[in-house]
């Protein structure tokens, strides 16, 4: 079976990755050798610019775990991060050329395994991508990998991602993933902290996230976040705000079953509605 390219909505732009070397689980090699000298320079530019904006703004549990990620002055080879991070949780990083369709981005979850995008974006791109490339998921999501909470939480959504597809309600843990893993935003006693890969990968978010009096920042309620849309061309209108990772592994942790049942008669809700009586987090105060 030849693999399929995926690409992000009804774009029409060809994807990206060469999936004509993919195998069957849509895991390819790193190629490691291949990447030039310009690329590596690229991925060390942009680790420095975004290592910058961290204190203060990314959780103690991510700036904890990015010391694994070891190397920022090279690509690093994902075969050394698999090393340390099976050894802090059991979980591995495996090559892919791009996107991957859902339900094999799901098994690989689902086994502690996590798909990590091989290519690196252009420099004209420093600033903005609109696919995941090395950087995204490297810097993005690895680090929290290392966090044992975290590490399950990404294990038991792709063991749910498996059983909501027979369910037809992928739209909703789509929107579960978005609104946690890429854009996920933390409470703690010194104010509003991000997690999300979106947007600690991202050049201008983390402030937009954090101090901007533009977006509503919600609390974390399940079933308002599998309900509400999300936009993939702009900063986010909403953010959900998590107190911690045990808060998202025991909200997330019983049978989604009977939720998606009950959703599925409901309109969903725009990036930016605000329903009656809802409390919108302060955002942090800018020093
Ligand atoms: N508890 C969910 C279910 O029964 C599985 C899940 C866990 C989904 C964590 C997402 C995140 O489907
Ligand atoms: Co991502």
């Amino acid at each position: 079976m030849a693999v399929q390219p995926v690409v992000y909505g009804s774009s029409t732009r060809p994807p990206r990755g060469n999936y004509a070397a993919a195998s069957d689980d849509y895991t390819c090699d790193q190629d490691w050798g291949a990447l030039t000298p310009a690329q590596h320079a690229l991925y060390a530019r942009l680790f420095q610019r975004q290592v910058r904006q961290l204190p203060g703004h990314a959780c103690n549990e991510f700036i904890q775990a990015l010391t694994h990620l070891g190397m920022d002055t090279l690509i690093p080879r994902f075969e050394d991060i698999s090393r340390r991070l099976h050894r802090a949780t059991g979980w591995e990083i495996v090559a892919v050329p791009g996107l991957i369709p859902e339900r094999p981005f799901f098994s690989l979850l689902a086994n502690r395994r996590f798909p990590v995008t091989v290519w690196l974006r252009e420099p004209e791109e420093f600033d903005y991508i609109v696919e995941p490339d090395v950087f995204h998921d490297l810097f993005g999501h690895v680090p929290l990998l290392f966090n044992p909470v975290f590490a399950d939480y990404m294990q038991a959504f792709g063991a749910g991602g498996l059983k909501a597809e027979g369910l037809n309600a992928l739209e909703f843990l789509a929107r579960l993933y978005w609104y946690t893993v890429e854009f996920g935003l933390m409470a703690t006693p010194d104010g509003l902290r991000v997690y999300g890969a979106g947007i600690l990968s991202s050049g201008g978010e983390t402030m937009h996230a954090l101090t901007s009096a533009k977006p509503q920042r919600l609390a974390f309620d399940l079933e308002r976040v599998m309900r509400t849309e999300y936009r993939i061309d702009d900063y986010q209108d909403t953010y959900f705000v998590i107190r911690g990772f045990a808060q998202l592994f025991d909200a997330t942790a019983p049978d989604f079953a009977q939720i998606y049942q009950r959703l599925a008669p409901l309109a969903a809700l725009p990036p930016s509605a605000h329903l009656p009586g809802e409390q919108s987090y302060a955002p942090n105060l800018t020093n």
